[in-house]
C-alpha cells in the first residue's frame, strides 16, 4: 500500500516535470500570430525603428565577397529572407529553445559555392555565412536557437553549439549568448546592442 502510494507520487511528479518542460517550449510566432514553419521564408525585422531599424543583409567586411551578416539601413526594414530548419527533422514548426539551422533564402553573391547557412566564426565571433549542418559529436557553431526576449516584444537569436530538442544531443552545454549589432552594424556574438526581431512572412 505504502509503496504504491510512493509510486503514484513519483509518477505524478514525473508527469508534472514533463508538462512544465513542454510548456516552456513555446512555438515561435510570426507577426500574424502563426507558428514559424520549417523551410518557409521570413524577414527578421528589428523591433526598433529609426537608426536602430533595418533588416538583415550581407556585407563584405574583410573579404571581397559579402559574407558578414549585417543590419541593413533603416530604409530597408525587411532585409533578405531567411528560412529556419529545426535540427529535430520531424519538427515542422519552430519552437523556442530548440536548436536549428538558419539560412538566407538566396545564395550569397559571388559565394563560390559557400553556403548561405549562418555560422558564428570561431576566430572573430562575427556572424557570417559559410556554415554547415553537422551531425558530428561535439559543439558546432552553426547551431542557433530562438528565444522570446525578456522585453516580450520580440525574439533574440542565440548561438547554441549543442543540440537541444533532439533524441541524442551532440553535447551538453548551454547556449553561448545572443547576437548583437556592433557600431559597424555587423552581427556578432555577445557584442553591441542585443538584436531583437519579429518574424514577418516573406512573399
Ligand atoms: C578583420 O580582420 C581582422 C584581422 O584579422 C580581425 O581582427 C577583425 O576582427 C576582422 N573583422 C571582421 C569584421 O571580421
Ligand atoms: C521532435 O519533433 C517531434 C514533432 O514535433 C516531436 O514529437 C518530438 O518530441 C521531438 N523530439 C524531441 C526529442 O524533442
Amino acid at each position: 500500500m505504502e509503496s504504491s502510494l510512493l509510486h503514484l507520487l513519483l509518477l505524478s511528479s514525473l508527469l508534472l516535470a514533463i508538462v512544465s518542460a513542454v510548456a516552456a517550449q513555446g512555438a515561435v510566432l510570426d507577426s500574424d500570430g502563426d507558428a514559424l514553419l520549417r523551410g518557409r521564408q521570413y524577414y527578421a525585422r528589428s523591433i526598433y525603428r529609426g537608426g536602430r531599424g533595418g533588416g538583415l543583409t550581407l556585407v563584405a567586411a574583410n573579404e571581397s565577397c559579402p559574407s558578414h551578416v549585417a543590419q541593413a539601413s533603416p530604409v530597408n526594414p525587411n532585409g533578405l529572407a531567411l528560412a529556419f530548419f529545426p535540427e529535430n527533422f520531424t519538427a515542422g514548426t519552430i519552437s523556442t529553445g530548440r536548436t536549428l539551422y538558419i539560412r538566407f533564402a538566396a545564395a550569397p553573391p559571388c559565394s563560390g559555392g559557400r553556403s548561405a547557412l549562418w555560422q558564428v566564426r570561431q576566430s572573430s565571433r562575427y556572424l557570417t555565412t559559410g556554415g554547415s549542418e553537422s551531425s558530428a559529436v561535439g559543439p558546432h557553431n552553426s547551431r542557433f536557437a530562438i528565444y522570446r526576449d525578456n522585453s516580450a516584444r520580440g525574439y533574440q537569436i542565440q548561438l547554441c553549439p549543442c543540440s537541444a530538442g533532439v533524441a541524442r544531443p551532440s553535447c551538453r552545454l548551454g547556449c553561448f549568448g545572443a547576437l548583437g549589432v556592433t557600431s559597424a552594424r555587423l552581427l556578432s556574438l555577445n557584442a553591441g546592442s542585443r538584436h531583437i526581431v519579429t518574424f514577418v512572412k516573406a512573399k
